[in-house]
């Protein structure tokens, strides 16, 4: 969800594309994959859930309410008629929930060949809240949990023949083309929760951030195992009712007046499903990838104020701050150190 106006380039596809565009994926004898999409209850995530269980693959839907995802569940397999479609419980904000999520994964699939990290927090306006880890609840669902997440099911993945995995991106990070930004995981474990300066859009736009900086890293670690790791950057997908319901009324006066120009999440589900099976994407991995499919590049160094503009409106570059080492490092480091007390990697 993002409430920046960069949106320019939306509007005009918007005008230019009436129709959805869904272009043909180049797919010659498709494998059948194991795929886990969290949050796939609603938007892109339950549209992909749809998308993957009509291509015949093994869906695992990865979502915290049952009862919801066991109603999504049927409809996916009466539409589709692939009866090859689960829902297992997982709260991603959870560290003893993503491990209940993982061991009864191994427990029933021999090998994982998709991860797709979808859900997200983005309850914009809301106010400072605590996982059940004791963690600020964005970073615990957006930044934390996927990466429990994918650790535990490395060996998984390491099984597989031809191991993907997707983290969904936001064009908010373009905030960070502003050379003053850094991300502030500085209220992390609840250090200043009566502090006023507190947004969870903020912390969204950090996290997202984050996550992007874990996907290259990740990507470089996860190489000899033939793991490939990207992120797609989401510009925009039409926003249910229920999520619009979430936020607070100016965010969500905001969000009404985007919807009417974002595309519905097919188009993005389509993205999914092509850079998770596509034969295009096979060997790509440590990228961003735009709303085209095409990796997207760092910001030019030192742009003048024209340059600053185009890189902003555009969708070929993002924001060099994500190559910072050193803060890509803090990053990396406090997600291990999270992640030591809740469990031991693999090898
Ligand atoms: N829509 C946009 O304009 C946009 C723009 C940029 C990026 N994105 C990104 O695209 C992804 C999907 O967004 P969307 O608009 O499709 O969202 P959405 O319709 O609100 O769906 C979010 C999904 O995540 C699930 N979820 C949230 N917290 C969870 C948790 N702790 N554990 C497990 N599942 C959880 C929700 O489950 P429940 O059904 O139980 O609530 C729901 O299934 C997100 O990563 C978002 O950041 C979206």
């Amino acid at each position: 969800m993002i409430f920046i106006p960069h949106n320019c380039e939306n509007l005009i596809q918007h005008i230019f594309h009436t129709a959805i565009h869904t272009p043909e994926l180049h797919h010659h004898a498709m494998k059948k994959r194991t795929v886990i999409i969290t949050g796939a209850t609603s938007g892109i995530g339950k549209t992909a859930a749809h998308r993957f269980a009509a291509e015949g693959h093994n869906v695992i839907m990865a979502c915290r309410n049952l009862e919801k995802a066991g109603i999504v569940k049927q409809e996916i397999i009466d539409v589709s008629g692939n009866d090859q479609v689960t829902a297992i419980k997982l709260d991603v904000s959870s560290s003893e929930s993503v491990a209940s999520f993982c061991n009864t994964f191994r427990q029933q699939y021999p090998k994982l060949d998709v991860l797709i990290h979808n859900a997200a927090y983005f309850d914009h306006g809301a106010s400072y809240k605590l996982s059940r880890d004791n963690l600020e609840l964005t970073f615990a669902t957006n930044v934390f949990g996927p990466f429990l997440m994918t650790h535990q099911l490395r060996d998984s993945l390491r099984k597989s023949d031809d191991a993907r995995i997707l983290h969904a991106g936001s064009n908010i990070i373009k905030h960070f083309f502003n050379p003053k930004l850094h991300i502030g995981f500085d209220n992390l474990q609840g250090e200043h929760p009566e502090s006023a300066s507190f947004k969870v859009y903020n912390s969204y736009r950090d996290s997202k951030m984050a996550l992007l900086m874990l996907t290259f890293r990740m990507a470089r670690e996860f190489e000899p195992d033939g793991i490939r790791v990207n992120m797609l950057q989401i510009n925009g997908a039409t926003m249910s009712e229920e999520t619009l319901q979430r936020v607070t009324p100016g965010y969500r006066l905001v969000a009404r007046t985007q919807n009417l120009f974002f595309r519905p999440p097919e188009f993005m589900a389509e993205h999914y499903l092509a850079i998770c099976t596509s034969d295009q994407f096979r060997n790509v991995t440590g990228q961003l990838i735009n709303h085209r499919r095409e990796p997207m590049q760092p910001g030019v160094e030192n742009p003048g104020p024209l340059e600053q503009i185009r890189q902003a409106v555009g969708a070929d570059r993002y924001p060099r701050y994500a190559l910072d080492k050193e803060e890509a490092d803090n990053v990396w480091e406090l997600c291990n150190r999270l992640g030591s007390t809740h469990l031991r990697f693999p090898g």
